[in-house]
């Protein structure tokens, strides 16, 4: 029975490359996979220059309040959240990361200091860069972290491909206007055997009837006030999975209740700027939930060695018609 298993898996799997004619074309299949599942259609729209605006402007009030790490999901101790983030993203010594949208970069400087890796982080905000290069030098970690200002929406232009064992957005992503192209950019500059890490807000999907229209425009209200895009985790994971990318973990945050901060920072914010106040808490809905996504570029070529997950290394000898003997 156990052989079976293995068996079945095998057969499905050359079912899968062989028996493409007995069904509908790839393209057809293609376009059903698609229905419905469009990154383009963002609820608002935000230029990457109305971004830099927002941060250029409110950096001083934003460091104020969250001090060094600008993410609202966090613990009171903010180095718990980034020793978290670092297990999260196993980070190891010696390896080479990309902090897209990096804020000052706290968060980066501090796994530096204490994983000793090197980070290119960058920031669409030039005010950032400059609080940023201070607060490493500070730190004393110039020789590990290089800020500069950039937008994530062309990584390909900014680093070499295959580059990165890391890429990583914490409370980031979701400034993008075109999700798409970002993850199409961070598989282009990502290595082989490297993984991407997405923390975030999404969009809740409500529980009760009546709710989801009220949630859907207090999203609106949030992304206005934030320059954000608050994105749809199905729409994510179609296009990840799309890119070739193998989800390895898709997670609530994993933060103790009593560590965890209760989103206070963010009210802080809101009552000191005035930005995205809440009116009657009675009648609010919270209206997004906080995941950690973590994916993984899989190794295509076994000649570099074989990849960490049978189904790649199996696919790849489908592909290629090679047998295990000649590997
Ligand atoms: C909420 S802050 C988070 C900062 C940082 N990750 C942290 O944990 O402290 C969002 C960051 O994303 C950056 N950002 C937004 N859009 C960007 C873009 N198109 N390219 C690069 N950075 C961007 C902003 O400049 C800001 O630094």
């Amino acid at each position: 029975m156990l052989y079976a298993i293995p068996a079945l898996l095998l057969g499905l799997l050359l079912g899968l490359f062989l028996g493409k004619k007995q069904t509908t074309t790839p393209q057809t299949k293609e376009e059903d996979a698609d229905k419905g599942i469009d990154l383009s259609k963002a609820r608002l729209q935000t230029s990457p220059e109305q971004v830099r605006d927002f941060y250029n402007e409110y950096n001083d009030k934003f460091i104020q309040v969250y001090g060094e790490v600008i993410q609202a999901f966090r613990t009171h101790n903010v180095d718990k959240l980034l020793d978290y983030q670092i297990e999260s993203m196993e980070m190891e010594e010696g390896m080479k990361m990309l902090d897209a949208g990096c804020g000052i970069c706290g968060p980066a400087s501090y796994f530096a200091k204490n994983k000793q890796v090197t980070i290119n982080a960058i920031t669409i905000s030039d005010v950032q860069v400059e609080q940023a290069k201070a607060l490493i030098q500070r730190e004393g970690v110039e020789h590990l972290v290089k800020v500069q200002k950039g937008d994530y929406h062309k990584l390909p232009e900014l680093f070499p491909a295959n580059h990165f064992d890391r890429i990583y957005f914490l409370e980031s992503f979701g400034h993008s206007f075109d999700q798409k192209k970002v993850l199409q950019g961070a598989w282009e500059v990502l290595k082989p055997g490297g993984v991407l890490y997405i923390k975030d807000l999404f969009r809740k999907i409500a529980a009760l009837p009546g709710h989801q229209k009220r949630i859907d425009e207090t999203i609106d209200t949030i992304n206005e006030a934030y320059r954000y895009n608050i994105s749809d985790l199905y729409r994510i994971l179609h296009e990840v999975r799309k890119l070739g990318f193998i989800i390895m973990a898709l997670k609530t945050i994993d933060i103790k209740v009593e560590d965890f901060e209760n989103l206070t920072i963010s009210n802080d914010f809101q009552e000191l700027t005035g930005i995205g106040q809440i009116e009657d808490w009675n009648t609010y809905i919270f209206p997004i939930e906080f995941y950690e996504l973590k994916c993984y570029k899989p190794v295509h070529d076994l000649a570099n060695g074989t990849d960490k997950y049978f189904l790649q290394n199996m696919m790849y000898m489908q592909m290629q018609g090679v047998k295990e003997e000649n590997l």
